[in-house]
Formats: structure tokens, sequence, C-alpha cells
């Protein structure tokens, strides 16, 4: 007998994380994540071994969130994936694996906006945001802030124009030899320096947009110009230099959020994509909360990086609204709103 709740099987391969996870009713069951190991080796993700290490994941990563929820496939009532934005080849995967999926089990197709996504994590979990409310999404990929208006109705109003903020943070990190993805490493050896040690010209830009560039150069140029003097000048200032350079990124995202918060009027304050999980912009927007009389939304760390939990939450909404596709969908790599 169909049952009546709406069980949906999502999917993300957008970068370098294969993730499948089941949502009954918008209550999201599990999060089923395969990491891929392999780009360590190259200092950032390689587009063709992640496509490969999809393709590899994604049969037993949907086997897994199937059986840890006790769901048998032929009682999903929707498959849905993350369309874009993305890598081509990555999407692709799990494109092609959504639609046969959802072809053969004669269910509809749902897809997803990868950033409404990061977005919309935030109502999995309690406390929730009130509309409207406004989302800082920062990720390896993406800085946005978005007006959100309703679970499906949301605007870019301001972006980077250049680089993404996880990306001035793994290039940094890169730069002082710590690894890749480099964020959360940088973010560790932050907490022990001096923010104010060093100072890094914070670039100016028009309006509520963005730029990380110049300050990867200015990192460069710095670091460059101190090792002539000294050798060692990485080694014995390593924490800060990490907590002056966080420290300029996190007060260039700030002030754009502060601004947007005041033009709009709205002290609903979201963050989300996996620079959420830095502890020194945590720490600044709950300050600047108690200045503001904001309140401050950040999803579990789980849920902040790339996951399908994410991708199930958002396509609950978009099936209460029938808004499914046909079988002529493809990926769309620089997707937007
Ligand atoms: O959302 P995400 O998992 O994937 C993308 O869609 O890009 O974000 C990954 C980014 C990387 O740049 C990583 O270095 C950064 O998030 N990140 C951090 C921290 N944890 C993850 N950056 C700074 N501090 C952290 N604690
Ligand atoms: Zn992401």
């Amino acid at each position: 007998m169909p049952s009546s709740e709406i069980k949906i099987l999502a999917i993300e391969s957008s970068c370098d994380e294969t993730s499948a996870a089941i949502a009954v009713n918008g209550k999201v069951l599990n999060n089923i994540i395969a990491t891929q190991s392999v780009h360590e080796n190259y200092g950032g993700v390689v587009p063709e071994l992640a496509s490969r290490a999809h393709q590899q994941n994604i049969v037993p990563v949907v086997d897994e969130a199937l059986k840890n929820a006790a769901i048998s496939k032929d009682d999903l009532s929707a498959i849905a994936f993350t369309r874009g934005p993305g890598l081509m080849g990555a999407l692709l995967v799990g494109t092609s694996f959504a639609k046969s999926m959802a072809l053969a089990l004669n269910v509809p197709l749902i897809e997803v906006n990868h950033m409404q996504a990061h977005i919309l994590a935030h109502f999995i979990e309690d406390p929730k945001p009130n509309f409207p409310f406004l989302c800082l999404t920062v990720s390896g990929g993406h800085t946005q802030i978005v007006l959100v208006e309703d679970f499906l109705k949301m605007e870019v109003i301001g972006e980077t124009k250049d680089d993404a903020v996880g990306e001035a943070f793994d290039k940094t990190a890169k730069m002082l030899g710590l690894g890749y993805p480099g964020g959360p490493i940088l973010d560790k050896m932050a907490q022990k320096g001096d923010p104010l040690k060093f100072k890094f010209p914070e670039t100016e830009m028009p309006g509520l947009s963005y730029s990380f560039s110049g300050i990867k150069t200015a990192v460069l140029y710095f670091l460059r110009d101190e090792l002539k003097k000294n050798e060692d000048f990485i080694k014995e200032n390593m924490n800060d230099i990490c907590a002056s350079v966080q420290h300029t990124l996190i007060q260039m995202l700030m002030q754009k959020l502060r601004k947007a918060s005041r033009q709009y009027k709205i002290k609903e304050i979201a963050i989300a994509g996996g620079v959420s999980a830095n502890s020194g912009l945590r720490n600044t927007l709950h300050t600047m909360a108690e200045q503001e009389r904001w309140n401050v939304y950040i999803p579990s760390f789980e849920y902040c990086t790339d996951n399908a939990g994410m991708i199930a939450m958002a396509a609950h909404f978009k099936y209460l609204q029938k808004e499914f596709v046909d079988q002529s969908v493809s990926a769309l790599p620089r997707m937007k709103f």
C-alpha cells in the first residue's frame, strides 16, 4: 500500500563529498558522507579524481542511507539531487544517478540548487530563523549575502567579485605550508595568535560586494619580504600570521553583513557553508549580535559543510510545491538562484 508520508532520497555530489540522505515528512533522518581524501596529495580538489571517486562512492552511500533509515527504495516518494553550482564531472555523477533511479522507480525527480540548500540547512534542526532573514553563505567556492524571504524565495544581495573567502583561507594556509584544506588548520593556529600583530589591507568594494583576491596577493608579498629578512619568519610567527589574516578576512565579512542588516532592517542573521565552522567568525558574530541586537543562527557543523541532509531539506520544500523536473534535466555548473 503506498505510504502517505513524504520520503525523499537526496544526493549531493557537487565537489569532493559524495553524500546521500533521507528525509521523511521534512525530518532529516540521516546524512551519509563519503569524504574523498585523494585530493590531499594535490593541495586542492582535482576535478577528474573527484568524478571517479563519486562514481565509486555513490552506490554504497545511497545503500547505507536507505538501510540506516530502514526504508525500501520502493517506498520512496521522490529522488532529489544537486544540479549545481559545482564541478561539471562531479555533478554529472549525482545527476545521472538520480535520473536513473527516479526513472526506474517511476517517482518524481527534484533538482536542488546547492547554495539554496546551504541556507535551507537551517531548517533541519532548532532553532530556526524567522523570515525574512539574511544569510552569509561562506564556502570554498562562494561568498554571498542572501535575503531569504521564504523557503524558496531568496535573492543574492551581495557577493564576491573574485575569490571566495574559503579560497583565501586555503591559499593562505598553502603559502604557510599548512596542508589542504587549510582553513580548519589555520583556524586552530589562529586561536593561539595575536590578531592585531600584522596588518593586511582590507579591499574596499562598493555596496555589498566582496573581493578576496587582493588579500591573497598581499599575504604573498608580505611573506616574501619577511622571509628575505629572516628565513625562519613563518616558523617563528605562524600563530600570529594566521590570527592576523583570519582577523582581516572576518572584518571584511562582518562589515558588509552589518551594512546589509542596517540597509534591509533585518536582525535575523544566519551563516552557512564550510567557513561558518571558523571559530573566529563565530565569536565575532556573537559579539556583533550583542552590539546590533541580532538573533544569530549557525547550523551544526555536519550541516555547514557539503552534505546531502541539506539537499533533502530543500527537496522537501520543493516537493510540497510540486516543483519537479523531467528527464531532460542536466547538471548546471554555474547554476544561479
Ligand atoms: O561548504 P564547503 O564544505 O564546501 C564548498 O562548497 O566549498 O566549504 C569548504 C571550505 C574550505 O575552503 C575550507 O577550508 C573552509 O570551508 N573551512 C574553514 C573552516 N572549516 C572549513 N575555513 C576556516 N575555518 C574553518 N574552521
Ligand atoms: Zn558547499
